[in-house]
């Protein structure tokens, strides 16, 4: 089982669409995939899928006698693929739980993710996507230290390329996963670009800002994902890719997918 966590510096930069729509194709491709959302301080896919569950994530977190079978929601029969979600609580009592715990409480956390864990890989997972919080919350670090990848979304802006390169460099240089960089809601001059490829005069723009990020954190950027009017139009109802599998953003999603794939499971040489 490989686990993929998608974290930034700044908030909005896209990790919830991005880990929504990767989480949707990977288990297209028949992989059985848990999307966790680990982001208890806004969590937004109970929104994007559209689903209220009153068991989530925060309540495993605080009851040893729950276990992932208890948090884990099935969209096997909706959408004909291996694809469970485990919600993170919109409940503000329990979300203010976890921003107010204690050391103990959050050595606890840390057991019960680790625990999920174990049994997430038991039952025959092949993937975890981790959607987080931004910056440097407890929780989010929980769920980078327990990531095989992660995947370190952010925009062609400089604020938000100063507030990765200190994070990549006191955070990221601690701990032990491979690192992908991924710019979004790249925004090109010509507005959508044609079939999501870039012009000359953007890739260019969007090739000094993979080049800074290279410069700068050492990091290569494995995609980046024009600013797409269908995408920001749509309002976060539903997974994009699901519902429209044919736009380039989707495309996109495919290719990202595909890269991790090689990285993880490399073709014999
Ligand atoms: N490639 C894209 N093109 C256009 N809009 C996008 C793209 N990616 C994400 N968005 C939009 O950007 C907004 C923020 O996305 P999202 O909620 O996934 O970000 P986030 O990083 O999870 O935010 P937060 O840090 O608050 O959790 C949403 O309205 C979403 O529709
Ligand atoms: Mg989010």
């Amino acid at each position: 089982m490989k686990i993929i966590a998608f974290h930034s510096y700044k908030g909005g930069t896209g990790k919830t669409h991005l880990s929504a729509n990767l989480a949707t194709v990977l288990a297209q491709k028949g992989y059985k995939t848990v999307l966790l959302d680990l982001d208890f301080r806004g969590p937004n896919l109970q929104t994007l899928t559209g689903i209220e569950t009153k068991i989530t994530i925060n309540d495993l977190l605080f009851d040893p006698d729950l276990s992932g079978e208890d948090i884990l929601i099935s969209f096997e029969e909706k959408y004909n693929i291996p694809l469970f979600i485990a919600y993170a609580s919109t409940d503000f009592r329990k979300m203010g739980d976890i921003v107010r715990a204690d050391k103990k409480q959050r050595q606890r956390s840390l057991k019960r993710i680790l625990r999920l864990r174990d049994e997430l890989s038991e039952s025959g997972f092949d993937f975890v996507i981790i959607d987080t919080s931004p910056g440097v919350q407890m929780e989010s670090i929980d769920g980078l230290v327990i990531s095989d990848a992660t995947c370190l979304v952010l925009k062609a802006d400089d604020f938000d390329i100063a507030g990765t390169k200190s994070m990549v460099n006191q955070l990221y240089s601690l701990l032990d996963s491979k690192n992908y960089v991924i710019l979004n809601r790249v925004v090109a001059e010509t507005c959508p670009p044609e079939a999501g490829v870039w012009s000359e005069k953007d890739m260019k723009l969007v090739e000094k800002f993979e080049q800074t990020i290279k410069d700068e954190m050492r990091l290569e950027v494995v995609t980046s994902i024009p600013c797409f009017c269908e995408v920001a139009r749509e309002g976060s109802r539903s997974i994009f890719s699901l519902k429209h599998p044919e736009h380039p953003f989707s495309k996109y999603i495919e290719t990202l997918a595909e890269k991790l794939l090689e990285g993880f499971f490399p073709p014999p040489s």
